[in-house]
């Protein structure tokens, strides 16, 4: 069943890996999708994937103001998202404390969420008016637990994580909720790509169910969480993690 028909679903960071995951979930329970990244290759190949007229595919650098501003300005002509999920992860340094130095953090905590705070208030008034809104945060297992060497990243994170409680809290009454999603250790293009493969293997085999988890692992709690199903549940942090959360490093 199409769940989602007549929503437009916004999702920031879907040039590869778990943001492709995350469109074709949405778009497989009617959304019309809205993906947005960098890169033009990247988001051709799954515009190839979707298959439908219908949705966009807008290569934009969320990282810089113009790029913002063409975010809001490309939704105010299009049309303001019922869902928004905020997958993206603009690249940090990752240095342990003792070597972290001030211009490390020059990309500042609210890096991964400044798109959203451009297009907060509009896309707030629209989902007031349709009396239904869903937000999305896709932030990490590791940054929930302080994962060394990465101060940069876990702020970041817990930044975005802030944002989306205090959206649970003020805008319940309007039946918009907001959650967020923790994935642990995916294989996506990024870690295959960044990440030795003794370490890969290493890494995945961190968690009770040892193995690495799939993209579309962490699509389909998003996928509840945009849902009718999940109409009232907000505020929650859910692990997609492979039971990590028990038995972290054992
Ligand atoms: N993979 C894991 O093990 C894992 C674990 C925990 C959490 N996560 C989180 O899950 C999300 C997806 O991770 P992933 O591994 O699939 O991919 P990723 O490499 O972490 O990147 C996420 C996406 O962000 C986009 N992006 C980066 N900078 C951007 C910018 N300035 N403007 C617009 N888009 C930008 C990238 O596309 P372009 O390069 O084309 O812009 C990419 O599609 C991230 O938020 C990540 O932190 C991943």
């Amino acid at each position: 069943m199409q769940k989602l028909k007549n929503k437009i679903a916004l999702v920031s960071g879907a040039g590869a890996g778990i943001g492709h995951a995350i469109c074709k979930a949405l778009a497989d329970d009617g959304a019309t999708i809205i993906a947005v990244a960098r890169n033009e290759n990247n988001l051709q190949q799954l515009q190839q994937q979707l298959n439908s007229d219908s949705h966009q595919f807008w290569p934009i650098d969320l990282s810089s103001p113009d790029g913002k501003e063409k975010l809001f300005f490309q939704l105010s002509v299009f049309g303001f998202p019922h869902i928004v999920v905020c997958n993206i992860n603009i690249p940090s340094e990752k240095k342990r404390l003792i070597n972290i130095k001030e211009e490390n953090f020059s990309k500042g905590f609210t890096a991964n969420i400044d798109h959203i705070i451009t297009i907060l208030e509009k896309t707030l008034q629209f989902q007031r008016s349709e009396n239904f809104g869903r937000w999305i945060g896709v932030s990490s297992f590791a940054a929930g637990i302080g994962l060394p060497g990465q101060v940069v990243y876990n702020a970041q994170k817990a930044a975005m994580e802030a944002l989306i409680l205090n959206i649970a809290t003020e805008e319940g009454k309007h039946g918009i909720t907001a959650n967020i999603v923790s994935p642990g250790f995916i294989q996506t293009p990024a870690t295959e790509t960044r990440i030795p493969k003794e370490m890969f293997d290493k890494l995945a085999s961190y968690n009770v169910l040892r193995r690495a988890g799939k993209p579309e692992d962490v699509a389909a709690a998003i996928r509840f969480f945009a849902s009718q199903d999940a109409a009232f549940i907000t505020g929650v942090n859910l692990p997609v993690c492979g039971g990590a959360q028990l038995a972290w490093n054992f």
